[in-house]
């Protein structure tokens, strides 16, 4: 059973970019997805939407949301999907097989919930920052409604859709790392995937780190300072 685990943060931010270590946390069901929600400290940040990968859960990536967006709002779904007993985003028929169908349905079920949680916490579109599994369903999001995202950090991410829709996002920022020594990620899939999105006009950075699948220090402070950019 091989659990897709974000990576350790400090415990301790850097004080440049310090936040309160106790933040009022919120787990709801009340949506249609079991998440957590953390209001922002700065209103002026935009909200993050955490995606967590194979394995994880609402809670993985928050420390790291945290981390790469100090002051924004935190909102972090668990997939439903479990493959034995592992929650995840949408099916799959193998390793990197996906169940197409179930993903386009997954994709705008997330969606919808997004849409029902910025009316709930009164927020602006968030950036999604998706690992994995949750890189893939951001990236079918972003595709398939596109205005329910503001940008996008795709981490370990694969073509989620071998027929994409023809979508328009003109000018959405997309942050694409991809690790040089990843097993489950081919290369060429990871540069399709920015092809893909290049051609619907979002602007695409893509970038490869000497890692694997798991996220090294290096992928956070590369999407802190993407983030801290925009
Ligand atoms: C997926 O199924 O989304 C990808 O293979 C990544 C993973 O979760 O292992």
């Amino acid at each position: 059973m091989r659990r897709d685990r974000a990576p350790d943060t400090p415990e301790h931010p850097p004080t440049t970019n310090a936040v309160p270590r106790v933040r009022a946390s919120m787990s709801s069901t009340t949506l249609n997805f079991h998440h957590r929600f953390e209001p922002g400290l700065n209103p002026g940040r935009p909200p993050i939407l955490l995606l967590h990968g194979t394995g994880g859960d609402e809670d993985d990536l928050l420390a790291f949301g945290r981390v790469i967006a100090p002051g924004s709002a935190l909102l972090s779904p668990r997939g439903k999907v479990l493959e034995h007993g592992m929650p995840r985003f949408f099916r799959r028929l193998g390793e990197g097989v996906f169940d197409e169908d179930d993903l386009r349905r997954r994709a705008n079920e997330l969606a919808d919930f997004v849409a029902d949680a910025r009316r709930a916490y009164r927020l602006s579109p968030p950036i999604a920052v998706g690992f994995s599994n949750g890189a893939n369903i951001a990236a079918a999001v972003l595709l398939l409604r596109p205005e329910t995202l503001a940008a996008a950090v795709l981490l370990r991410a694969m073509t989620p859709l071998s027929e994409p829709p023809i979508a328009d996002l003109t000018g959405k920022p997309v942050l694409i790392i991809s690790g040089k020594m990843d097993p489950i990620v081919p290369a060429a899939n990871a540069a399709n995937l920015a092809a893909i999105l290049s051609n619907a006009g979002a602007a695409v950075e893509a970038l490869t780190v000497a890692a694997g699948h798991g996220l090294s220090q290096h992928d956070v402070t590369l999407t802190q300072d993407w983030i801290a950019r925009l």
